[in-house]
């Protein structure tokens, strides 16, 4: 079965499960897991910040960034297709107790300025808006990867507002792998970023939390107060970090592969915007029906809307199964 349903299905490779299993163990709630703690800080170090922490998914670190950052009763800004607001559960109002204002962006990505014109003035009427989330790359917007000008100027626009700036960095070394640009330098004006060690990078588990010493030393009660408190994690951490040395550069084939699925399928007729990072959205009539009629043809694909298939590329996608796919799309077309 070639599935590209997600960059979440990897295996870890027999490499990894390898690091994995000879991983340097403690008790990671008491603060001695040696392989949890070479994790935060490394990961920390790639992206220029104080701390790290790590939790076990991406949506748990989102979570935290937002109620470290937020009282209840705040605003909470983020573009209209983000995973917070779409893919948590409500989380931020049940753990945190703020409103998420949505607003329109383009392909995922928030124009500076159609952020500043979100915030209210302060007025007791209002909820006081204390954080900006984006995310990059942006999921639903296809994969796309925020210019660093935009980037620049909505973490500096933050702070000058008194605002904090949150990433959502899920993918966020499909961003640095496709724009040339470091981490550290991709976040230089953000107070904190999420990024996920169990996606493209290939890892069975796990996320890291980034930010400040302070938010992040909160941010260990919040997790401990959500049951993400693991005990022998450095299982889980050895992953990562094998994920982080070895799995990063490597991210530029997923990338070509998704062009040459974007290609295959623009010739086939199919309208693909040209992919930017690992997924393309593919509008097809009656996308259920062709996923299913796909998957009976060995290709598993995840259709987002009525007339809309998701492909993702990763790891356990090779030349093959793109060419497994493409075949199966032209029989859609049949
Ligand atoms: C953009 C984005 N943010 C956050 C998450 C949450 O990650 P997790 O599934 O590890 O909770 C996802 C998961 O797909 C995502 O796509």
């Amino acid at each position: 079965m070639i599935d590209l349903r997600s960059d979440t299905v990897t295996r870890p490779t027999p490499d990894m499960l390898a690091a994995m299993m000879s991983a340097d163990i403690g008790d990671d709630v008491f603060g001695d897991d040696p392989s949890c703690n070479r994790l935060e800080a490394h990961a920390a170090e790639l992206a220029g910040m104080e701390a790290g922490l790590f939790v076990p998914s991406g949506t748990m670190g989102n979570q935290i960034a937002i109620r470290c950052w937020t009282q209840p009763g705040d605003e909470v800004l983020m573009e209209a297709g983000s995973h917070p607001f779409n893919y948590e559960a409500a989380g931020a109002a049940v753990i945190s107790g703020v409103q998420i204002k949505t607003l329109t962006g383009e392909n995922g990505q928030l124009a500076p300025q159609t952020i500043w014109e979100a915030v209210r003035v302060d007025d007791v009427h209002f909820a006081p808006a204390t954080l900006v989330s984006i995310e990059n790359t942006a999921n639903r917007g296809g994969g796309t990867i925020y210019d660093q000008d935009a980037l620049d100027a909505i973490g500096a626009g933050c702070t000058e507002r008194g605002l904090r700036a949150h990433m959502d960095g899920a993918r966020v070394f499909n961003a640095v792998v496709g724009s040339g640009v470091a981490l550290s330098r991709v976040v230089q004006e953000f107070d904190s970023i999420t990024f996920c060690l169990s996606k493209g990078l290939g890892a069975p588990v796990g996320s890291v939390l980034c930010g400040p010493a302070d938010m992040i030393h909160r941010g260990r009660r919040f997790r401990k107060f959500l049951g993400g408190g693991m005990r022998q994690a450095g299982f889980l951490a050895a992953a990562g970090i094998y994920a982080l040395e070895h799995h990063v550069e490597r991210l530029a084939d997923d990338h070509a592969r998704c062009r040459t699925l974007w290609s295959g399928l623009t010739e086939l007729g199919y309208a693909v915007r040209e992919p930017e990072t690992n997924m393309v959205y593919v509008t097809v009539p009656e996308a259920h029906a062709a996923v299913a009629f796909l998957a009976e043809r060995g290709v598993q694909t995840h259709a987002v809307a009525a007339d809309c298939i998701r492909l993702v590329t990763h790891l356990d996608v090779d030349d093959d199964g793109i060419e497994q796919t493409l075949a199966g799309f032209a029989a859609v077309r049949a």
